[in-house]
């Protein structure tokens, strides 16, 4: 499994040109900061309205521990028992495992690769294992790793690791995580190196990167809102990293401060506008639809969650207290809603089909997407595109009013065809099987433009060269 962020920067070419007139390395990482600095002057002078969340250093770091935690849901208890069970449950709120599990063999060890533009990382052991782990760290090394993205030997991490919203977090949560990373199984096991180009193998070029798209300083709450809303923005800015998926990034691959959670492209999926905007966002959604969402995997009418999606109802927001969650959704409702220019809601597509006897054809010739949908999808999503036992969460859900199938890009109905779905929560275990090795690219392609005409946006289509490009990369040894 691979995790990845959007496409290359501009400044990639621009450096592959320089490593080609083998420069000296020094000088080369020096021009690269220069030019760093000199694009992201130019970027820092663009006129844009400054949101809340970016107040300077000073003013948001006021609080740190000196700050009561915002409203928790479950008691605050210090030390013992409850301290190490707090813990587990902000672990999960903050999705710590799906990073660092890469085999769940191996709990908190590390090892899963991480495609960033910059090349791989690879997450390291987290398990309290002395010589591999993070058994010898004290608290004040963790706590500067995940509030200032420094690790313990000093060294820059990079931001494939989201400490700029664990920065957010207060120092009492983050303690509480310790103590119940403490008590897991000590794993001794040393992930593979990271295979980063030059110059991004220089940690201390991130001081740079840290200068234009991090700030350092825990959540500040607003005391005009609601305790839910500021728990919603303590959770989501904070251990939740939504903005992670779902905010788009500028060239140097910071959060875009001006479109916050209007959607992105993460690991070749979108990462949907969730902002309260009734067409392009969530905003017709209601509240118990975005619960039942976060907490199941499944909205009904509205969404399911595959993919990178799928994976955080898994190991973060199923576990959520119903408390959270309502605080997430009145959050969410709160941020500025972002248009993406579309006619409808994703959720508003389709119609079922009609017209069997046009499914059965005549002779199977080329590549043909009603009969491969036959073939391959009806018997679980029935050849009307409906499902089977559509709402209840496990069930086959209907084609049609579903966001992927809605979407104004066909990549992701192309990604769960490839992948499947593959989600376990308390309340089902969902699976759709894979068809990547099954079906090729032109087989893949004329199912999803079949699905979108019939059941979905019947302006979203895929071409068979951009499936394959969504199959897993083969990795460069
Ligand atoms: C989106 C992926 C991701 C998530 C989620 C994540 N991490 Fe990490 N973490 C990383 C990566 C990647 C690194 C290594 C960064 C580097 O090498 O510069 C890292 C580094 C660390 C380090 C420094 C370890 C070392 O040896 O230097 C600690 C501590 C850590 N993470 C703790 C956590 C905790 C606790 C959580 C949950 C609250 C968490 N991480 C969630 C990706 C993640
Ligand atoms: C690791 C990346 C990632 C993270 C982190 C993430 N999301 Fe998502 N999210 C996605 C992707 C990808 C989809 C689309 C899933 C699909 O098509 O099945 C999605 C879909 C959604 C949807 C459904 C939108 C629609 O119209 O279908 C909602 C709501 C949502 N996410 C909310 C959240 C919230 C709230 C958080 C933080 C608690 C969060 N997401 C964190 C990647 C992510
Ligand atoms: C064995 C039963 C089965 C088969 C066969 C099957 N699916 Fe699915 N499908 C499911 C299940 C289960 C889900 C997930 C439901 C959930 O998320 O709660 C699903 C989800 C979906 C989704 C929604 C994903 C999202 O992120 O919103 C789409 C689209 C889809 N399937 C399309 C297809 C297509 C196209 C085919 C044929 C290539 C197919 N399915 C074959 C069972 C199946």
């Amino acid at each position: 499994m691979t995790k990845s962020t959007s496409r290359a920067p501009p400044e990639d070419a621009h450096v592959q040109r320089a490593r080609r007139r083998r420069v000296n390395g020094a000088m080369l990482a020096a021009a690269f900061s220069l030019f760093a600095l000199g694009v992201a002057w130019h970027e820092a002078h663009a006129p844009k309205a400054r949101p809340a969340d970016e107040l300077p250093i000073m003013q948001a770091r006021a609080d740190d521990a000196s700050q009561p935690a915002p409203a928790l849901a479950t008691p605050v208890v210090s030390g013992g028992i409850d301290l190490v069970k707090r813990g587990a449950y902000l672990a999960r709120a903050g999705d710590c495992a799906a990073c660092h599990t890469a085999d769940p063999s191996r709990p908190f060890a590390g090892g899963l690769p991480i495609d960033t533009p910059f090349g791989i990382i690879v997450t390291p052991n987290i398990t309290p294992d002395p010589d591999t782990g993070i058994g010898r760290w004290s608290d004040a090394d963790f706590l500067r790793a995940m509030h200032e993205g420094i690790g313990k030997g000093g060294e820059r991490l990079y931001p494939a690791f989201p400490y700029a919203e664990y920065t957010r977090v207060t120092e009492q949560d983050l303690l509480a995580i310790r103590a119940y990373l403490n008590t897991l199984t000590p794993i001794h096991f040393t992930p593979p190196a990271n295979s980063l180009k030059f110059p991004f193998n220089q940690r201390w070029l991130m001081a740079f990167w840290n200068l234009f798209n991090f700030t350092e300083g825990r959540f500040v709450p607003d005391p005009k809102q609601s305790a839910e809303w500021n728990r919603g923005a303590y959770l989501v800015q904070g251990l939740a990293h939504c903005e992670e998926c779902h905010t788009p990034r500028n060239f140097m691959q910071g959060l875009k401060s001006s479109a916050r959670f209007s959607g992105a492209v993460q690991a070749g999926w979108h990462a949907f506008n969730i902002t309260p905007d009734k067409i392009s966002g969530v905003g017709e959604w209601r509240d118990d639809e975005l619960i039942a969402y976060l907490s199941t995997g499944a909205a009904p009418d509205r969404a399911n969650a595959a993919g990178p999606m799928g994976e955080v109802v898994a190991d973060s927001t199923q576990y959520l207290s119903r408390v959270d969650l309502r605080s997430i959704v009145i959050y969410l409702r709160s941020v500025p809603p972002v248009s993406g220019g579309e006619a409808r809601p994703r959720h508003q597509w389709g119609n079922p089909a009609d017209d069997v006897s046009a499914l059965r054809g005549a002779a199977i010739k080329g590549v043909n997407g009603a009969q491969l949908f036959v073939a391959n999808c009806a018997s679980c999503h029935s050849w009307t595109g409906q499902g089977v036992g559509a709402s209840a969460p496990g069930a086959y859900p209907s084609l049609i009013h579903n966001s992927t199938v809605g979407a104004s890009s066909a990549d992701n109905l192309a990604q769960v065809i490839l992948h499947g779905v593959r989600r376990t929560t308390k309340h089902a275990d969902v699976l759709m099987p894979a068809f990547g090795n099954q079906l090729t690219d032109a087989q893949v392609a004329a199912i999803a433009n079949y699905v979108t005409r019939q059941f979905g946006n019947p302006q979203s289509t895929v071409t068979a060269e951009q499936v394959a490009s969504l199959r897993p990369p083969s990795r460069p040894q």
